[in-house]
């Protein structure tokens, strides 16, 4: 699984990610892959922004953001992130307002800095270190 081949969803963030995509095709090798984004980074994120919600004791919709293993074991129907795809993964398709009600709940939209840190997150694999 090439992990440059992520669907562009729409979002102008990702479009020179895609257009890294279409090249990474034509020219293996050319480019450097992308850097993982260190989960701690996504863990001061979930801390300031849903874990007063989204714990160990509340959990609404069985997502619970308080730690590596529970935020990979959430969701109601299945998880919430799909490492390397974005596009399937609920976690970001419910900040950046793909799917409502948008997160965090009744409160600011995340920055599109935060949204598109969470989005390679994800692409780089959604990995734990
Ligand atoms: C003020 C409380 C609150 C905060 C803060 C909050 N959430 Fe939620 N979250 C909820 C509630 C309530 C639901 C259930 C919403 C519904 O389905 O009506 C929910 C549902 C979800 C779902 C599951 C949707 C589904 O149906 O599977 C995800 C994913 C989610 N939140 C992610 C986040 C993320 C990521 C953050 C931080 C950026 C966050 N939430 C912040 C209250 C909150």
């Amino acid at each position: 699984m090439n992990k440059f081949n992520i669907a562009p969803i729409g979002a102008t963030l990702i479009v020179g990610l895609v257009a890294a995509s279409a090249v990474a095709q034509k020219h293996p090798g050319k480019l450097p892959p992308l850097k993982p984004v260190p989960y701690r980074l996504i863990a001061s994120m979930m801390k300031f922004e849903c874990e007063s919600c989204h714990n160990a004791k509340k959990h609404p919709e069985n997502v619970d953001l308080s730690s590596y293993s529970a935020l990979m074991a959430s969701g109601e129907k299945g998880p919430i992130v799909i490492p390397g795809h974005p596009e399937k993964s609920k976690l970001l398709l419910y900040v950046d307002g793909t799917k409502k009600p948008r997160m965090p709940f009744k409160s600011k939209p995340l920055g599109s800095a935060e949204i598109d840190l969470l989005r390679r997150w994800i692409i780089t694999g959604a990995k734990g270190k």
